[in-house]
């Protein structure tokens, strides 16, 4: 790997920033994020060194899955704002360095959706077949659906039509039929729009259910010239994305067991998404943390599928859906349950956690910072949620997923910060208590060098210095301390090695990792280490201590 093909590829090293306008930062005082607010804070998030921001939806919309229920694909929420500011914020951001990814939604519309209304007009309507109907009464879909708080099936009935139309996820969010090629036609003309207003790719919602959905592909009886593989659609979109913009991304919401997920990144070809959310390894990040035993997690990564050269996984602790353990045994989500969350006003769904990271954790700083440090050294690409770069909590009153969606924190003053209107009128009141802008803050954290922040902008800055870490091949070092993961990723030229204490109790860790004596250079600190004639070190890790090791032999390219 040359050091410069990391710009060509530029996902596999990036760091992600996922944050919601509506909730960033308000610019004109009404209560409600916008894009003007986000202009503002380029700089900041260019300071903080992540690379690219993820906007999640600011389409139009009623607002009943914040934002996921789209009226309008060309359109921005006059909340949030329009075109014009949309344009400078890329423009501002790639003048920073920073690259800018939107949600595109394509497994549905809002049920406002222009197509939609008329689609349910009559039968004979040109846009009822942009939407999958049945007029026999569906079997109970009741274990297929996202929200079951809330949904008892993927069908509901139009009364007036007399059919049912499925809807994987709310019933106000009716699913689009891509076997309709004229549907495809929209989704490729919608995204070759953003693309020409500047982004660098898209954050897929939802892809399996709109890719390898039973329902969908049976309406593609009606489309004999829909190929009968229906990853041909995925292949189609990621050809067209390509060619509209060479090196844009497709990341993907695909959460599979392990021997599901190749197909998504296109099996060998890598002709699919780019990248993928590593649901797998999050979810046993935590089954690791609460047992205080790295087993889970190391299983969970070497048992990832190998992937396209191309292709990346994006690692992540914590987005800004609940925190889904449901690729957990029942046993295992237990135990997390009874780590991290176990109120009931804590759990969501029977699978998931409304909280953040921090709170889960009890507050301690050591576990905190050894988490996020384990993040940045997973094999992948890190992706932060907004607010975990100051460790941000959750308002638990809020309504379901929203609890992790509480305005950001910027300053101790008034509405922290990300308002001037009066708090009745703010978009969603910000998280109360101890983890509160008083406590927890952007102003204060920004300008002590042992905040959160400023360990967290270290580390961005070690990952980034590490392109091995995203690019590299990766293994998990031997050695007999179950609480402990050493893991290394490496290239020809580079090798980095990784210890992680998942228990609060200090150990000592012996490694082989050369063949005879190397410097040994402490990426995070001063302490650098060399290995003795035989290659090998012994390193103390304090309690949810941990170490980052670049292996430096003489006459390589890298500054120490
Ligand atoms: C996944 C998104 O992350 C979630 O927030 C949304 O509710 C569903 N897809 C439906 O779009």
């Amino acid at each position: 790997m040359r050091v410069t093909e990391t710009s060509d590829q530029w996902w596999k090293t990036a760091v992600f920033y996922c944050l919601h306008v509506d909730t960033y930062y308000d610019s004109n005082g009404d209560g409600v994020g916008d894009l003007g607010g986000l202009a503002e804070r380029i700089d900041y998030l260019a300071e903080l060194g992540v690379t690219c921001i993820w906007l999640m939806p600011i389409y139009p919309t009623p607002g009943r899955d914040d934002g996921y229920d789209v009226t309008d694909f060309y359109g921005i929420d006059p909340r949030v704002g329009h075109h014009g500011q949309f344009v400078e914020i890329i423009r501002t951001a790639k003048d920073r360095g920073l690259r800018v990814i939107v949600d595109a939604v394509i497994n549905h519309t809002s049920d406002q959706h222009p197509w939609f209304k008329a689609a349910r007009r009559s039968v004979d309507n040109p846009f009822h077949d942009y939407y999958v109907w049945r007029s026999d009464t569906p079997p109970d879909t009741s274990d297929q659906v996202a929200f079951p708080d809330v949904e008892n099936s993927i069908w509901a009935k139009d009364e007036k039509l007399g059919q049912w139309y499925l809807h994987h996820f709310y019933s106000y969010q009716p699913d689009l039929n891509v076997a309709n090629p004229k549907v495809r036609d929209e989704i490729d003309r919608m995204l070759g729009f953003w693309l020409q207003l500047g982004v660098d790719g898209f954050r897929m919602d939802a892809v399996p259910y709109f890719v390898d959905d039973v329902e969908t592909r049976a309406e593609s009886k009606d489309h004999p010239e829909v190929p009968a593989d229906p990853h041909q659609h995925l292949r189609d979109l990621r050809a067209f994305v390509n060619r509209r913009k060479g090196n844009a991304m497709l990341l993907g919401e695909v959460n599979v067991p392990h021997d599901q997920q190749l197909k998504y990144f296109g099996g060998q070809a890598g002709d699919e998404l780019h990248m993928m959310f590593d649901f797998i390894g999050m979810q046993n990040v935590y089954l690791s943390m609460a047992r205080r035993d790295v087993r889970p997690l190391a299983a969970a990564l070497v048992d990832r599928p190998p992937i396209h050269p191309t292709c990346q996984w994006a690692t992540f602790l914590r987005n800004h859906d609940e925190l889904t353990l449901d690729k957990l045994t029942d046993e295992e989500r237990q135990e997390v349950f009874a780590a991290f969350g176990p109120e009931p006003q804590e759990q969501i769904y029977g699978r998931g956690l409304k909280r953040r990271l921090p709170t889960m954790l009890g507050g301690d700083p050591r576990r905190i910072r050894m988490a996020y440090s384990l993040l940045f050294t997973l094999p992948g690409t890190p992706t932060l949620f907004y607010g975990e770069e100051i460790g941000m909590g959750e308002d638990l009153a809020a309504e379901g997923r929203m609890a992790v969606r509480t305005p950001m924190q910027w300053t101790s003053g008034r509405n922290g910060g990300f308002s001037t209107a009066r708090p009745s009128r703010l978009v969603q009141r910000l998280t109360p208590g101890g983890y509160g802008p008083e406590h927890v803050n952007v102003a204060d954290q920004r300008r002590d060098p042992d905040s959160l922040w400023s360990f967290m902008h270290k580390l961005i800055r070690a990952y980034r210095a590490c392109p091995e870490l995203g690019w590299g091949q990766f293994e998990v070092l031997e050695q007999p301390h179950h609480q402990v993961l050493a893991h290394r990723s490496f290239t020809d030229e580079a090798s980095v090695v990784a210890l992680h204490n998942f228990g609060p109790e200090p150990v000592t860790v012996e490694l082989t990792l050369a063949q005879g004596c190397v410097d040994l250079v402490d990426l995070l600190g001063l302490d650098d280490l060399s290995t003795d004639d035989q290659g090998r070190v012994t390193v103390a890790l304090e309690g949810y201590g941990f170490l980052w090791l670049r292996v430096h032999p003489p006459g390589t390219a890298r500054l120490p």
